[in-house]
């Protein structure tokens, strides 16, 4: 479904309204983060037959727009801030709902947790979001976060855990690089389209060096070579 010009003026008036809110944020969430999966979020959905490109857009743009992450676990200040700002631009209800599913399901919520969407438009943007959390700005997004957070960049002594529910993954605190194992390097085999698939390919080879790399200099194993 093409955008209108009524549309394309709503989403601007949107990334400019999110571009204000996150330009000087600084865990990894910032409009730039943004800004990329809305870029993302476009490219699948001109693929997408079947994708409504307005409902794709606003979702990609108001994906992060109040985080449980940073709201103190709430689950609900995303969808509400979300709703408060598409009705003070006259979106119709209709558009303002399905918004909301993408904000309330797109989070990854735990290892053992599946987090199915159960709209097209939610699959791109959760698809956009996690191409943005591997390869190489995935892996300075995470230390970003845990640098945030105050987190340890690594520790041994603390193995990586499979969260089974969403209150055990929110209340999670360990070392950056075991996010790596908790979440990251599973989140390819968990993307919807075959492009973001094909994408994934490289950024999580990459990764993979990476922790490779990191665990040997962690290790000294490079100074013996
Ligand atoms: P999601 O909604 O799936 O959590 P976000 O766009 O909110 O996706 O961003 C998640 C990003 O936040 C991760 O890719 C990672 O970079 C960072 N992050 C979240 N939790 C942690 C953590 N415990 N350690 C390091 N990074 C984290
Ligand atoms: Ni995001």
């Amino acid at each position: 479904m093409a955008l209108t010009t009524a549309d394309q003026l709503i989403i601007d008036r949107t990334a400019a309204f999110v571009r204000e809110k996150f330009l000087h944020e600084g865990s990894g969430h910032d409009w730039e983060h943004i800004r990329r999966v809305w870029q993302t979020t476009r490219a699948l959905a001109r693929q997408t037959a079947q994708a409504d490109e307005l409902v794709a857009e606003l979702g990609a743009l108001l994906h992060d727009v109040a985080d449980w992450k940073f709201h103190g676990g709430d689950e609900d200040a995303g969808p509400r801030a979300a709703r408060a700002w598409l009705t003070s631009q006259q979106v119709a209800e209709s558009v303002i709902e399905r918004v909301e599913t993408i904000i309330r399901e797109v989070s990854f919520k735990g290892l053992g947790v599946a987090t199915p969407m159960s709209t097209v438009e939610g699959e791109l943007v959760q698809d956009a979001d996690r191409l943005d959390a591997i390869g190489a700005i995935g892996v300075a997004r995470a230390f970003a976060y845990g640098g945030h957070k105050g987190r340890p960049l690594h520790d041994p002594a603390v193995p990586p855990v499979q969260h089974d529910s969403f209150e055990g993954y929110k209340r999670n605190a360990g070392p950056t690089v075991n996010h790596f194992y908790e979440k990251l390097l599973h989140l390819r085999e968990r993307l919807h389209t075959p492009a973001a698939r094909r994408v994934a390919e490289g950024r999580q080879q990459f990764m993979e060096q990476f922790l490779e790399q990191f665990l040997s200099e962690w290790e000294g194993r490079d100074l013996s070579n």
